[in-house]
């Protein structure tokens, strides 16, 4: 059992070079033993469908990605994703989605002129991510959701508290935990009240 739940989720993408690599040289940034489960990547993308443009930070090896691209093929995509290697492999793979390599933080400007009804999903690992990164990421994200009161932010986390501490004039929803990922992880939206 524990083998077809393992097998499911993620033995795909397990066997990927690109993430192995990216581990290693960087396991606090990954956070994560495995890609995301198709299960997992099908909750992060539940609630898209009435937005014009869709933000991903922390895109990866595109787990979340390749579901969001086949439910929204309209939306405009903007894809952050810290590893080069891994951006690289992103732009190649969605050539219709604008890739940005490097710390989101650091690339704000990029934000700027999205469509109102913009969302933003993310798979940072909030949990293992250095405490001054995580401070500048809140911030950088808290900003642009403030643009619009339709905007919020889907996040997942494999612990049993929300991501990370709400920005004022924020609150944490939790939507869902999905079994079939490894580990399991919950699904949560932060919104604006
Ligand atoms: C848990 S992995 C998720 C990968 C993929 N989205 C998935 O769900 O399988 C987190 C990803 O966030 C990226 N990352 C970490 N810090 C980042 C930052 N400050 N800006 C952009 N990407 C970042 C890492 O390189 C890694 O690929």
């Amino acid at each position: 059992m524990l083998y077809s739940l393992f097998k499911n989720s993620c033995v795909c993408h397990i066997v990927s070079l690109s993430f192995l690599k990216h581990w290693l040289s960087n396991p606090a940034s990954v956070g994560a033993l495995a890609p995301s489960s198709r299960y997992l990547a099908d909750a992060m993308a539940e609630d898209v469908r009435s937005f014009d443009a869709i933000v991903e930070v922390g895109a990866g090896t595109g787990a979340i990605t390749e579901v969001l691209v086949r439910k929204h093929p309209q939306a405009r995509l903007v894809l952050f994703e810290l590893a080069e290697g891994l951006a690289a492999e992103l732009a190649r793979r969605y050539p219709r989605a604008e890739v940005i390599a490097g710390p989101f933080h650091e690339n704000a400007k990029v934000l700027e002129g999205l469509p109102e009804r913009t969302i933003f999903v993310s798979a940072l690992p909030f949990r293992s991510l250095p405490a001054s990164v995580i401070a500048l990421t809140v911030d950088t994200l808290a900003q642009s959701l403030r643009v619009a009161p339709v905007r919020k932010l889907v996040q997942f986390t494999y612990q049993p508290r929300a991501p990370f501490t709400p920005p004022a004039g924020f609150l944490w929803h939790r939507c869902r935990t999905i079994w079939r990922n490894a580990p399991p992880a919950s699904v949560w939206q932060l919104i604006q009240v």
